[in-house]
């Protein structure tokens, strides 16, 4: 019997074929069950799937089949998380690792949990969200600063990023309602805007727990910018007077005093909103105490190589959002039943590792 531990990818999309690909190089990982959702995917192996040799395992749209696959895990990644779903998983004996909700479950309203949790409980398995941000921007790399702090005054967390070459059409234009008529991507009228502001909320109230600050409450500000000109981007086509740009921002206040800040600037295009604050592409994280910090995230495909295109380096968020799921898989494996947040699942490290360094001639 091999000592590997058996793996179920869900969803191929960006994130999903970087993790499919992902398990299929890991030395302490078999592939056991993909699902898909197009039917063109439908019975593929996934090795082809994800431009690597063939493995034998074929994707299936049969969501039911993947419940009856035997696994230690489902790395869970489609466009929109269904808590039903999910549990289903849990009960079968599978524990889910997940980039598309649960990064603080003690935001999850009562019956949502509970639910979860119960699942959990039958099962013996356990879940856990996690990626780029939501997940290690925005929760693992401000805790691991505030190892260094003494006191902390204030954190605060921005992230910069043209969604330009983010090749997903539906979550840009259809979840992210880019390209359409503000009216429509307000929070009120956008049901995904408001999930979305959710999981960003959720890593405050994270932080404030894991880092002891009496939070009252958190809010919410968007503003959204549309566009002067029509232009067309990877994923379509933004018209003139549609929505280019959106910017988020959530404050945690304690009687009045934001103790913990996010903010989002995110554009669709070339056009950088000229009131918007100048930040540098990527993420910042900044922690003003005693002392005070700043770390700048920055995930590319090269930083010495030349020959590769914006997209490429845009690609390099997947990737990283990718193996933090799949790096976690081991320790989320081993871990009591139950709801798993950042903290308990202890610091996450690389599980394939350094390439072998080319021949030389
Ligand atoms: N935490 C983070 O840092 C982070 C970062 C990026 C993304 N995410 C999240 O990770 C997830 C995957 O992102 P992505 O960039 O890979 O998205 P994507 O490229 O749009 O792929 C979405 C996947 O969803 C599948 N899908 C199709 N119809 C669906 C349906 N009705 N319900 C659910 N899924 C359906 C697609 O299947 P087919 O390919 O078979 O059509 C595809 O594999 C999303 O939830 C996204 O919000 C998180």
């Amino acid at each position: 019997m091999s000592d590997r531990l058996e793996v179920i990818q869900w969803a191929t999309g960006n994130v999903g074929n970087e993790s499919l690909k992902a398990i299929l190089m890991h030395p302490g990982l078999e592939l056991v069950g993909l699902r898909v959702y197009s039917g063109e995917k439908d019975g593929v192996d996934a090795g082809t799937l994800c431009g690597m040799p063939e493995c034998g395992v074929r994707a299936t749209t049969n969501a039911k089949a993947i419940l009856d696959t035997d696994a230690d895990c489902v790395v869970y990644m489609p466009r929109h998380a269904d808590i039903d779903e999910v549990c289903a998983l849990l009960r079968s004996g599978k524990n889910v690792i997940s980039t598309a909700f649960l990064f603080y479950a003690e935001c999850l309203d009562e019956k949502r949990r509970e639910k979860l949790r119960a699942a959990c409980m039958e099962g013996r398995t356990s879940v856990h969200g996690t990626g780029i941000h939501p997940g290690f921007v925005g929760m693992v790399l401000p805790l691991a600063l505030s190892g260094m702090s003494r006191t902390i005054d204030k954190i605060r967390i921005v992230e910069k990023a043209d969604w330009t070459y983010y090749a997903s059409p539906r979550i840009t234009f259809d979840n992210m309602r880019f390209g359409r008529p503000a009216a429509e991507a307000t929070l009120e009228a956008n049901p995904f805007a408001r999930f979305n502001a959710g999981i960003f909320e959720e890593q405050i109230w994270m932080l404030a727990k894991a880092l002891g600050a009496k939070l009252d409450r958190v809010v919410i500000d968007q503003e959204l910018v549309v566009s002067e000109s029509s232009y067309d981007v990877l994923a379509g086509r933004v018209e003139a007077g549609t929505v280019s740009g959106q910017r988020y921002q959530w404050r945690g206040e304690s009687a009045g005093v934001t103790q913990i800040q996010i903010d989002a600037l995110w554009t669709l295009g070339g056009e950088y909103p000229a009131h918007w604050e100048r930040a540098r592409e990527g993420w910042t994280v900044k922690i003003e105490g005693e002392p005070s910090f700043r770390s700048h995230f920055l995930p590319a495909a090269s930083f010495e190589r030349r020959d590769l295109s914006i997209e490429d380096h845009v690609h390099a968020s997947d990737i990283a959002t990718a193996m933090q799921a799949v790096n976690t898989i081991a320790a989320l494996c081993a871990s009591p039943p139950g709801l798993r947040g950042t903290f308990e699942l202890g610091p996450v490290h690389a599980g394939i590792g350094f390439r072998r360094p080319p021949r030389r001639a």
